[in-house]
Formats: C-alpha cells, structure tokens, sequence
C-alpha cells in the first residue's frame, strides 16, 4: 500500500488531522490498536478551546458540537467552602465550549466514513521504518497477516504509551517530567450537573471537580491516592467522599444517582523534544502530557494539529519545507505555556502531603487570583487558550 500520510493512532489528534488532510486533497491512512467502540469508551476531555471548536468546524464535523455542546463564560472555584467565579468573556471577551472528548471523536469518525477515507481498525505490531528516509514505512499486522505501507510523511498520533516516540532513538529526544503523587477519580452519572458552570475544588481532604457533559449528565472527579483500586469506589462511597468538599449549596443542590462510568488517571507532566524526527512528525499526547487540572491536553492535540496540517499543505501545495521545519518549534512554544498552567492550577488545588507551608503558598496565591483583576485575567486568558 501507499499514501501521502500514515497516521497512527486515532485518538482525536489523529482523526482531526486525518479529515484536514483528507479535505485538501492530501491522502493518509489511519492505524489505530483498538477498535473503534473501545477508542468512544474512554471518557476523558470535556472543555474544548475556541481554537478547537475552530479546527473541528474547518474539518467539517463542528454541526453537532454547535447544537448540543454548552458555552461557558466563566468557571467557578471553591476554597474552603466559598465559592468564588472567574468571568472569561468580561475579562478576555472569549469563552470555552462544554462538549464531550467521546462526542468530538465519533463525530469524526463519522466524518471520516462518510469522506471513505481508510481507517484500519485492531491493527496490531505495528512499527515505523527508515523515519529518516525520503520513503518512510509502517507495517502492522491485521487478518493474520503482515502489512506495508510506504508514505511520505508518518504522523505519529498514538498517544502517551505510543510506538511512534518509542522509534526514535534515544539520544534524539529529550524528555522532562513531573509525576504528581495522586490521581484523579471521575464519575459519570446521568444527574443533572450540580452547576451550570464547572466547579474546582480546592479542600483539606483534597481536590474535586464538578463538570458535566450535558444538562442531564454530570461528571465528577475527586484526587485519591495513586494506590487505589476503581473497584473499592461503589458509587456511594464516591458520593460520600464528594459532598463534604463542596460548598452547602451544592452539597445541597447536587443530585447524586448511579454511575455509568468510573475510573482512575494518574497525572502527570511531560514533554518530549523536539516534535520532529526526520519524516516522522509527533501531535497530541504522543509527544506531552499535562495534568487534567487547566482542561487542556485535548486542546494541545489540536493546537498541534493545526501547525502539522498547515506545514503538510505547505509542503505538498506550495513544496515549502519551511512548515515542516518550524513545526516543532512553533508546537513547542505553545505546549511549554500549557504545561505551566497546567502545572500552575494543579499545585494550586491540590492537597499535597505534608507542607504547611505549601498550603499557605496555595492560599495567598488563591486570595491574589480573587482579589486582583490582574490576576484573574491572566487566569482567564489561559483557560480559554492562548492565542497562536
Ligand atoms: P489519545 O486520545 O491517547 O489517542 C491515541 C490513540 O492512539 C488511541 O486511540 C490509542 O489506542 C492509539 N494507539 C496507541 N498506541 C498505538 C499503536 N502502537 N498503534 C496504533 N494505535 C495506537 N484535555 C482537554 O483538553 N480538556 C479536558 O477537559 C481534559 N480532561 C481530561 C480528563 C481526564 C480524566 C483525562 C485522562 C484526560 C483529559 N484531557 C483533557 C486530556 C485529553 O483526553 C488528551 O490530551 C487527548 O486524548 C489527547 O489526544 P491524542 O489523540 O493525542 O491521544
Ligand atoms: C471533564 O469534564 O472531564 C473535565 C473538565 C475540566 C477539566 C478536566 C476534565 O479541567
């Protein structure tokens, strides 16, 4: 087999590269483990960026987002038991949109089906070759049997546990870190949400979030110790640990009820350098991590797409190099201000063992952001997503 593009992994960053590519003509084939029910499983991202939104409309797939998806203008933060809000669209004139990562992903995959571009399901071992060729290749495996694909260009889209930044070899790639010592326990449930707007938590007995995904389902998550097991969480032993973090209106208001969903993520920072590796070009949590504290890792996966998909025009519409090689520096501008918000809003409402005096840290920095306009608009001006 050949195409322009083989792109694996897909997750929404291969998908929505995928269909750019695909409307501008340029041909790709996408390589995903899993099957395709399995990939709408994972519940994961909820805030979707302007920037986003923005990308999924350019890819033809935004209609639904835009009738079901909920725009928020601000977000609300809860100390101690007193809630306080950060208006976005009074302080930066711009807002986010509430529309599930499951949502985004099927409405490409079906965007893809209907444009008839190829995906292969399942598709097992499989591994890059000659990355620093002009021709690189992918084989994998489906049907019991091996096969090939040569290309121009592999875009390496396969998430955090990914073969693509595995392939590069060591000494070309340099990779920070931090791992925070708790997870993140998420709840789905069919309840109304608690708010209509998200609610962070910051708490003694640690953090919590109360978001949603609809006006009819709620998602909540509360930090819990890395050692947990989901399957010692039954649903009332969530909802008991929730409530008394929460401020008396909405330990009053919420509506608790069956979960459709639990599960654990760790969190974690991470960044790999550069993007690029010859003609194998990484997006999305392939190449970084953030904690999902500042709602930002999806939003990273399309900001990167949106500089790889213009440098593959460039390349094949213009024969500029100029995209392709300025792709990662151009990403990693952009990842590098993400990671430190993500990290900044996660040492901010966290419950970390053991440090008075980081606790004090964390209380005068939450006073500064209520207090200071400033402070809130700089807030403010990451949430929604700094401008490219
Ligand atoms: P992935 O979604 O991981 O997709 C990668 C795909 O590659 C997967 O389908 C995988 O099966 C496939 N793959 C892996 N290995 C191989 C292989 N060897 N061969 C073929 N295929 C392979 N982000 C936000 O922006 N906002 C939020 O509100 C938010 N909330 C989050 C909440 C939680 C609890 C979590 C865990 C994450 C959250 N995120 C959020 C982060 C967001 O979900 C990720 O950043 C996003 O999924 C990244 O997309 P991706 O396409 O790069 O990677
Ligand atoms: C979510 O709804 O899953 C969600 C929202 C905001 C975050 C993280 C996750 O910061």
């Amino acid at each position: 087999m050949r195409t322009q593009v083989a792109i694996i992994g897909a997750g929404p960053a291969g998908l929505l590269l995928g269909q750019l590519l695909h409307k501008h003509g340029i041909d790709n084939i996408v390589l995903e483990r899993h099957t395709g029910e399995y990939v709408l499983s994972r519940i994961r991202a909820g805030v979707i960026e302007q920037v986003a939104v923005d990308l999924i409309d350019e890819a033809g797939v935004g209609a639904r987002m835009h009738r079901e998806g909920l725009v928020h203008d601000g977000t609300q933060i809860c100390v101690d038991g007193v809630r306080h809000r950060i208006d976005f669209k009074e302080l930066t004139g711009k807002t986010v949109m509430v529309y599930g990562q499951t949502e985004i992903t099927k409405d490409l995959m079906d965007g893809r089906a209907a444009a008839g571009a190829q995906t292969v399901y399942t598709a097992e071992d499989v591994a890059l070759h000659d990355i620093f060729a002009d021709q690189p290749r992918v084989t994998y495996r489906a049907d019991g049997k091996v096969h090939e694909i040569e290309c121009d260009f592999i875009a390496g889209c396969d998430g955090f546990h990914g073969i693509s930044r595995q392939s590069v070899p060591a000494d070309a790639i340099s990779s920070y870190e931090r791992v925070y010592p708790f997870g993140w326990l998420g709840l789905l449930s069919d309840t109304p949400p608690v708010s209509e707007e998200l609610i962070y938590v910051r708490h003694r007995h640690g953090f919590a979030l109360c978001s949603m995904r609809s006006p009819t389902r709620s998602r909540y998550y509360i930090q819990c110790s890395l050692a947990e097991d989901v399957h010692a969480w039954p649903d009332e032993r969530f909802w008991d640990a929730l409530k008394p973090r929460l401020d008396a209106q909405a330990r009053e208001r919420i509506v608790t009820g069956p979960s459709i969903e639990k599960s654990i993520a760790p969190l974690r920072s991470f960044v790999g350098e550069p993007m690029r590796f010859g003609r194998l070009l990484l997006a999305g949590d392939a190449s970084h991590i953030v904690p999902p504290t500042g709602a930002k890792g999806l939003n990273l996966a399309a900001s990167d797409v949106r500089y790889l998909s213009e440098a593959l025009l460039e390349h094949y519409q213009e024969k500029s190099a100029a995209g392709l090689d300025h792709y990662s520096a151009r990403a990693l501008a952009r990842v590098w201000k993400a990671e430190r918000f993500s990290w900044w809003m996660t040492m901010l409402l966290h419950t970390f063992p053991d440090s008075m005096f980081d606790r004090k840290m964390q209380l005068a920095e939450l006073d500064y952001l209520f207090g200071s306009r400033a402070a809130a608009t700089a807030f403010a001006e990451n949430y929604v997503g700094l401008p490219f």
